[in-house]
């Protein structure tokens, strides 16, 4: 193929972007996502904070741009995300206890019902475990209200939306030996033997000097893979420029076009400027729109074998 989008496809996968809803009226944006991309991840507009602004109160005008384009456009929507520690509306950062939970499950409820048969993914959990060597859940709000409120939030979401794959989405768990990794791999080896409903794994990979791309990746994606679920690179950026930058990319997507359950590769952001990462160049296109290096690996490694 010819372009990031029909590459991966020819290998049965997507390959995605996260879009921002106040961007699709930028020309030079838009001609890049509809020429490159298959599916899209609302980076903000989705969030808690988003689309429950009051307790009740539910708001999908920005979300509902972006699910629109995707669907004028032929492309997947991974939905992002039902249940975090942040990005919450202030109503639902002091509560607690079984209201914050019935709160957090009628929020599961009324967003994925909203977008019933619309979303391809979902992160329906995002970011539930500590950093560091604990292998602990993530203090939190929501995790103080027990540590079954993950299993909830995904049993919700089925019933909710039974046909979106369900995913756990987290950073930091790309490197196979961290106790992160080691965390969320048991999370995912218990719901699947207790018969919780998850379909898949993310793995965000913002790679970085401080958490780099690691020797190990292909083995954290067959590893998880091998529960029997599927395996998604789901907010892919890796810090750096040039032929450097470039391999790195090239080794992402090889690793996932070796596992047959890796099925997608997303990167957050199209331009660089438009990258969270302030003063990065983590993306596949500079400023002015124009393919780096990093982009020329990526579609060769996807078009490679
Ligand atoms: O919308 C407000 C705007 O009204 C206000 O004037 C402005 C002033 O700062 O802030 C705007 O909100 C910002 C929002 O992005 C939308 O632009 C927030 O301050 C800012 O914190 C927020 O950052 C987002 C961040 O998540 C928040 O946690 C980034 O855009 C987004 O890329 C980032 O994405 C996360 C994933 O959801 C989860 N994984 C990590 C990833 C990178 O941090």
């Amino acid at each position: 193929g010819t372009t990031l989008g029909a590459s991966a496809a020819e290998k049965g996968r997507y390959f995605g972007a996260a879009i921002a809803a106040h961007k699709l009226s930028d020309s030079t944006y838009v001609g890049i996502l509809n020429r490159e991309f298959n599916s899209v991840t609302p980076e903000n507009e989705m969030k808690l904070d988003a689309t429950e602004p009051q307790q009740g109160v539910f708001t999908f005008t920005n979300a509902d741009r972006i699910v629109n384009h995707a669907i004028a456009n032929g492309m997947a929507v991974r939905g992002h995300t039902l249940a975090w520690h942040s990005q919450q509306p202030g109503w639902m950062q002091n509560m607690s206890g079984t209201a914050l939970r019935q709160a957090m499950l009628n929020h599961v409820t009324r967003v994925a019902s909203y977008y019933r048969g619309k979303i391809h993914s979902w992160d329906v959990v995002n970011e539930a475990f500590a950093d560091g060597s604990t292998g602990a859940r993530r203090d939190s709000n929501l995790q103080r209200t027990g540590d079954d409120w993950i299993e909830a939030a995904f049993r919700a979401a089925r019933a909710a939306d039974p046909g979106a794959k369900l995913c756990y989405n987290d950073y930091n768990t790309d490197n196979w030996t961290h106790a992160k990794t080691q965390a969320v791999y048991n999370l995912v080896r218990d719901f699947k033997a207790r018969g919780v409903p998850i379909d898949c794994v993310g793995l965000q990979s913002h790679f970085n000097p401080n958490s780099p791309y690691p020797s190990n990746y292909r083995t954290t994606l067959s590893s998880f893979a091998a529960l029997g679920v599927d395996v998604q690179i789901t907010e892919l950026d890796i810090e750096g420029s040039g032929t450097t930058q470039a391999n790195t990319y090239r080794s992402v997507v090889a690793d996932c076009l070796a596992v047959a359950r890796c099925t997608g590769i997303t990167v957050w952001g199209i331009r660089d400027t438009d990258s969270w990462r302030a003063s990065g160049t983590p993306l596949l296109f500079d400023g002015n729109g124009n393919k780096k290096p990093a982009y020329t690996a990526t579609l060769e490694a996807l078009n490679a074998g």
